[in-house]
Formats: C-alpha cells, sequence, structure tokens
C-alpha cells in the first residue's frame, strides 16, 4: 500500500519507519533538515523497536505520489491549514489518520478537506487515541521510549468510516503497532485528554520527563489539573472516577516514564504547544457548563505564550 505521511514530527516519524519496515511504500513530509537526514541516512529509531528504516523524505507535498491512505500527524494547531493542502494538492479524499492529542480533532480536518477537494472526506476519517510515546531526538532520530497502542473505533460497528479504520488496523498491526478496537471512541479520548491534562502542562512547565509525576511536587500537581478535567468530561457526559482517572495516569506514566511529552518537547524548541486543544478545550467545555477550573486556566495562560527555545533535544 502505498502510505503518505504528512508531518514529519516525533509520531509521524515512528510510524513512518514502522510502516516503511513492514514493507509499506511510506512517502513522509517535514522539514528540511529533518528530510536531509532522512535521505541520508534514513530514520534512526532508537528504543523499543529499534533500527533504521527508509521511508522517502520529501518537503514538498506536490512531490508526493498519490497514496492510497494518509497519516496526517501534524500538531492540532497545523492541521487545518495541512487538510486544505492535502485537498488542494488531490482534489479528492483518503482514509486519513487523524492520531492527535485533544478533543474537537475532526472538525479542523473535516471543512479544509471537503472546501479544497470538493470531495465529503468523512468516509475516510479516522480518528485514533494514541498513547505510543516518541520524541524526535535530532533531525532523522526518533525514539520510542516504552510501550503503547493506538485505539481505533471497531469497525465492526458500521458506520460511513467503517472500512478506511479496518484499511488502518490491518496496516498499523502489521507494521507492529498495537491496535485497540473500542466500542465508544469518545470516551477513549477523553479518557487520553485526561491522562494528556495531567502529564503534558506539568512536564512542560518543570521541564521533566513523564516518570518524574510519580514523585512530589510534580505527583499532586498532575493530579489537581486531573479532578479539574474529570469534572469537564463529566459535565460532558463522560463519567471517571477518582480510582479510574488515577489508574490511567498511572498506567501511562509508568508506561512512558523516560519520555519527555510532546508539550515538553514543543517548549524546548521554542514552538506553540497544544496547550489549547488539551488544556484550552477542557476550560472551554466546563465554562459551557459554568463550570471555573482555576488550576487548568492557569497553565492555559501560563502555556499559551511561545517561550524562547533553551535546549534542543
Ligand atoms: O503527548 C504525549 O507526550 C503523549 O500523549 C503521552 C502519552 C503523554 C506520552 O508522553
Amino acid at each position: 500500500m502505498r502510505i503518505l505521511v504528512v508531518g514529519a514530527g516525533a509520531v509521524g516519524s515512528l510510524f513512518a519507519a514502522r510502516l516503511a519496515a513492514a514493507g509499506e511504500t511510506v512517502e513522509l513530509t517535514g522539514r528540511a533538515e529533518h528530510v536531509a537526514a532522512i535521505r541520508n541516512r534514513g530514520i534512526e529509531v532508537l528504543g523499543t523497536g529499534a533500527g533504521t528504516f527508509r521511508p522517502t523524505a520529501l518537503t514538498r507535498l506536490e512531490d508526493a505520489q498519490t497514496p492510497d491512505a494518509v497519516l496526517l500527524t501534524v500538531k492540532t494547531f497545523h492541521l487545518s491549514a495541512a487538510a486544505a493542502e492535502l485537498g488542494r494538492r488531490y482534489r479528492a479524499a483518503f482514509p486519513t489518520l487523524l492520531p492527535q492529542n485533544g478533543l474537537g480533532v475532526e472538525p479542523l480536518v473535516e471543512g479544509p478537506l471537503r472546501e479544497a477537494s470538493g470531495v465529503d472526506p468523512r468516509p475516510g476519517l479516522v480518528r485514533a487515541v494514541n498513547t505510543i510515546p516518541a520524541t524526535l531526538v535530532r533531525p532523522g532520530v526518533v525514539r520510542q521510549a516504552g510501550t503503547g497502542e493506538l485505539v481505533l473505533r471497531d469497525p465492526a460497528d458500521g458506520g460511513p468510516n467503517a472500512s478506511a479504520t479496518a484499511l488502518f488496523e490491518r496496516a498499523l498491526e502489521s507494521a507492529g503497532l498495537s491496535v485497540r478496537l473500542v466500542h465508544d471512541l469518545e470516551r477513549e479520548l477523553w479518557r487520553k485528554v485526561l491522562v494528556n491534562a495531567a502529564i503534558n502542562p506539568v512536564t512542560a512547565l518543570h521541564r521533566v520527563p513523564n516518570g518524574r509525576l510519580l514523585e512530589p511536587p510534580y505527583r499532586e500537581e498532575a493530579q489537581a489539573l486531573l479532578r479539574e478535567a474529570q469534572r469537564a468530561a463529566s459535565a460532558d457526559g463522560f463519567e471517571f472516577s477518582d480510582a479510574e482517572a488515577d489508574r490511567d495516569l498511572e498506567r501511562v506514566v509508568r508506561a512512558t516514564a523516560e519520555n519527555r511529552s510532546s508539550m515538553l518537547q514543543d517548549r524546548e524548541r521554542g514552538r506553540p504547544t497544544e496547550v489549547d486543544a488539551i488544556s484550552g478545550e477542557i476550560l472551554r467545555r466546563a465554562e459551557a457548563h459554568g463550570i471555573d477550573l482555576p488550576r487548568t486556566r492557569s497553565v492555559v495562560r501560563r502555556l499559551a505564550s511561545v517561550p524562547p527555545a533553551t535546549e534542543a533535544t
């Protein structure tokens, strides 16, 4: 199968490497220095499933061939522009995987893709919850620091995107990426958002790897954000008990202990973070129900501005 990965960040690069290793024809678009490194030496994966893999790397979407499927792995704040570019390039819609963190992702893609392509993209759009930890170490080098999975809506439940979902299930599993099918993807999206709402801001603000959240004072700070996020989830119709939310958080923190969260990686590079799609969205949903979340409001304010880059990972 011909797979186009749009967005050669940590997750896009890792998935491109795994799919290329499984024999798929993979083209990956990204920044010039990362693309140059991949062209020279391939993608070097460190950690879990280490090795060097050789997808085709491109800086321009117009150089990519027509794909059978797309992995749209750009950050949430670049999704609409990337969707519009895809629509303009191909005037068609493909099975498209959306593994972003956060809530409210599909609308960012659907409108721009429909407008630019003239096609209804909904049967192809496949939302995924991703807990596979990936870090971009330097151009051409990505680390999988721990284990995780991709959660998809069970295609057996039917629906307009069932065949696109089944296609990704097969491709990802044969690339050795663990896939779990669920009936209630919305709940799983909230489950992941609760975890991100606790891990990402605390690790980004204190510049610590995920594993430090097992210790004070980070543990308490993460748990306070978790409790607030649970209130927003509950108001939105998704109830998570304290025990369940704590168990989820601890499981992910332990499984990704050495990982630097995506928000921390962005902050270290002086780039915008996904705080708006995670904590910002939690805040908006809570506010719509008249609920104030002071700790969440504070981290959104502190992380909304892009800090100067201090170190490169
Ligand atoms: O955003 C991230 O970094 C990841 O979603 C996770 C699971 C928190 C691991 O670092």
